[in-house]
């Protein structure tokens, strides 16, 4: 079956959610390669010299509070892009002092302005990921002249990323559209409401859970779920994960990734493996890739 955002086809509604620490290429590359249908870039400024690497054909989130280099940024790119998207979600301090993400919800002018920019720049699908607020419909309600779909994250700025996923308001931004909606914020954290009624029983698996998601949505993000856990893609689609840290480690040597990245990814890798204290006082200690290979190899964090 083929699923689409616009004019772009889709295997299948799993999304990687854009993260911006966890979603480097190497983890996208991974992601993709055990059956994600789509992966996101972390939020990127388009006035960033930082130079992308897009071997994975990714969504590009954008953030920002003007226009200003926007539709440059667009063409550098744009044929190395499954679809760009913008960020109106981010809950950040800076996000807050700057003016952007979720914290321009009462700027619907500018949201409008920047989205018509980007529907200008490229014919590849826009999307837009939002919060919960008290703009968020109207906003939805705007943004459908110029994107293929919107994502929605029913959480506050004040909750930033815990407490109960608002289910029912996630629900009022699928009503109020008919352009493809994409749900963010479940099953790690506290589950949304549902998960705590009868349905409780037959979601028990994280699986079925996303499944349930899809019962109301057009496609689903996997965020937190999927951080050290690439393979959460393959058994989403009924396969076996067969991804671990050892690929990641491959690719991210392949793309040169700093030490840091590589560090704090075999950090996420640990989660849940067999000795996973062992592993991460070891990984404190490594001073470079060598190092955090040498851990890996020793711990068999495969
Ligand atoms: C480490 C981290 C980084 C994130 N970075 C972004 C980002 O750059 N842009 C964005 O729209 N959302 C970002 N998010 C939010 C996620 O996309 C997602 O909406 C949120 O984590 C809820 O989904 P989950 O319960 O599946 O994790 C980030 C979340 C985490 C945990």
């Amino acid at each position: 079956m083929v699923f689409k955002i616009g004019n772009l086809k889709l295997k299948n509604r799993f999304l990687l959610a854009p993260m911006l620490e966890p979603n480097d290429v190497a983890f996208r590359l991974l992601c993709k390669k055990v059956g994600c249908g789509l992966t996101y870039t972390g939020m990127v400024s388009p006035l960033s010299k930082q130079n992308m690497m897009l071997d994975d054909k990714p969504a590009v989130q954008l953030f920002g509070n003007s226009i200003k280099g926007v539709a440059s940024f667009i063409k550098k790119y744009d044929k190395d892009v499954s679809l760009w998207d913008f960020n109106l979600g981010c809950p950040s301090k800076l996000s807050k002092k700057m003016g952007h993400g979720a914290c321009m919800h009462d700027d619907v002018e500018m949201i409008e302005m920047i989205l018509k920019v980007m529907r200008g720049a490229t014919k590849k699908p826009v999307t837009i990921k939002l919060r919960k607020s008290g703009k968020a419909i109207e906003i939805a309600r705007m943004a459908e002249k110029y994107v293929d779909a919107i994502g929605i994250h029913a959480r506050t700025v004040g909750q930033g990323y815990s407490g109960d996923v608002d289910y029912d308001f996630a629900l009022k931004i699928k009503e109020a559209v008919s352009v493809p909606v994409i749900y963010s914020g479940a099953p790690k954290g506290v589950p949304p409401t549902w998960m705590a009624s009868a349905d409780a029983d037959k979601v028990g698996n994280v699986n079925d859970k996303y499944r349930r998601i899809l019962k109301d949505f057009d496609f689903v993000f996997v965020g937190r779920e999927a951080i050290g856990n690439p393979g959460i893609f393959a058994r989403l689609n009924g396969k076996k994960s067969g991804v671990g840290f050892k690929d990641y480690l491959k690719l991210a040597k392949k793309y040169g990734l700093f030490f840091r990245q590589v560090k704090y990814q075999a950090m996420n890798f640990t989660k849940g493996v067999a000795g996973a204290k062992k592993l991460r006082l070891g990984l404190i200690g490594a001073k470079s890739v060598e190092d955090v290979e040498r851990v890996v190899l020793n711990n068999k964090l495969v």
